[in-house]
């Protein structure tokens, strides 16, 4: 059997599968991981997630190494560039997970204008025997302006038009065949829509792109809302203007530095959190999972992968 080393652990049923496929050796229970690393140098396979990635120190531990089956689209934890440079291929799960994290894109986005969340404390506390909820704000008939109109951007497109949401959207270039209209600066969209969704890929050019200006163009009555990366946006500006009133609201699926984030958004009544479960359903984290192994098994058996990155 093919020896597999795993940065990260998967779902039971996607560990069993690879069980009947590779020895696995579990990078994550080593205590000493670079002592980990010497003892696994013939391994041609490893698996990893978009959240621990893999980084060309890891690469040089391996010098066997052939492939990285990501479990996520999203790469920017893996270092590309010394996967290149290496030779060693890269694959990852597009399009199997876009419709669950556009789910939960317009769930957040429903969270937070009809209050769902609070209005659900509202009667647990019992006080909606002495009077009604607050009214709330409602979707239809915003503008929704979406950051990174790609396979999932174009998913959330989809439900916010169901929604009867005016659609708009920003990226590095317009594509001419969608019927939305683009905006060449990410400020001047973030002035004229409602909701400002990102959902571009992290890395250094996407570092911070929902700088101060666009959160304060996006203005008291508009909400950001992340489900991209943590990186995407400046989290203590960000904060700074939801307490102060500047900018309206935010519902955010990914941090900075998650798990870990500024407490002071759990104080905060304009926000909703939710921990990086876009994709966490179970049916898209099997199918996620199943792309996983096939990549595994393409490589293994000599064939081109199903989703290469590089
Ligand atoms: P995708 O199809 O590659 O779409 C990415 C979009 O971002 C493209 O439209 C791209 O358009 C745009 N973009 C890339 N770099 C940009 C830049 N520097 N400035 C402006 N726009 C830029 O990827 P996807 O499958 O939709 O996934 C997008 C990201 O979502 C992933 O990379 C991951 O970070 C995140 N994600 C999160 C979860 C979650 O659980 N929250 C789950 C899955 C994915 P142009 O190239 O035309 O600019
Ligand atoms: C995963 C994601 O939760 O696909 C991505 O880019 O962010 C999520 O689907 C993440 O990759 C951890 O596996």
């Amino acid at each position: 059997m093919d020896d597999l080393v795993m940065i990260g652990p998967m779902q039971p049923s996607v560990m069993a599968s690879l069980e009947e496929k590779f020895e696995i050796h579990r990078y994550w229970k080593a205590k000493n991981k670079a002592e980990f690393l010497t003892k696994n140098p013939v391994t041609r396979f490893l698996a990893t997630n978009g959240h621990d990635g893999c980084s060309a120190e890891i690469m040089d531990a391996l010098p066997n190494l052939e492939i990285i089956s990501c479990y996520g689209v999203g790469t920017d934890a893996i270092d590309l560039q010394a996967a290149k440079d290496r030779g060693i291929r890269v694959t990852n799960t597009p399009e199997v997970l876009s419709d669950a994290v556009a789910e939960l894109a317009l769930g957040m986005m429903l969270g937070l204008c009809r209050r769902i969340v609070d209005a659900d404390q509202f009667i647990r506390d019992g006080k909606w025997t002495s009077g009604g909820y607050p009214l709330t704000g409602e979707l239809t008939g915003s503008t929704i302006g979406i950051l990174g109109l790609g396979r999932i951007g174009k998913e959330i497109a989809r439900r916010a038009q169901a929604f009867k949401m005016q659609v708009v959207y920003h990226g590095r270039t317009e594509q001419r065949f969608e019927p939305f209209p683009f905006y060449a600066n990410l400020e001047d969209m973030a002035r004229d829509v409602d909701w400002l969704v990102a959902v571009v890929p992290g890395g250094a050019s996407t570092t911070k792109l929902v700088d101060r200006n666009v959160l304060k163009a996006l203005g008291p009555k508009g909400a950001v809302v992340n489900l991209g990366r943590g990186s995407l946006i400046d989290e203590a500006a960000m904060i700074e203007l939801l307490k102060s009133g500047e900018l309206g609201g935010a519902a955010l699926d990914v941090f900075e530095e998650e798990p870990k984030m500024s407490e002071e958004l759990w104080s905060l009544p304009n926000v909703v959190l939710s921990p990086h479960q876009g994709s966490a359903t179970e049916k898209t984290r099997w199918a996620m999972g199943d792309l996983v192994v096939r990549n595994l098994l393409a490589h293994q058996n000599g064939m081109p992968t199903i989703t290469p990155v590089v």
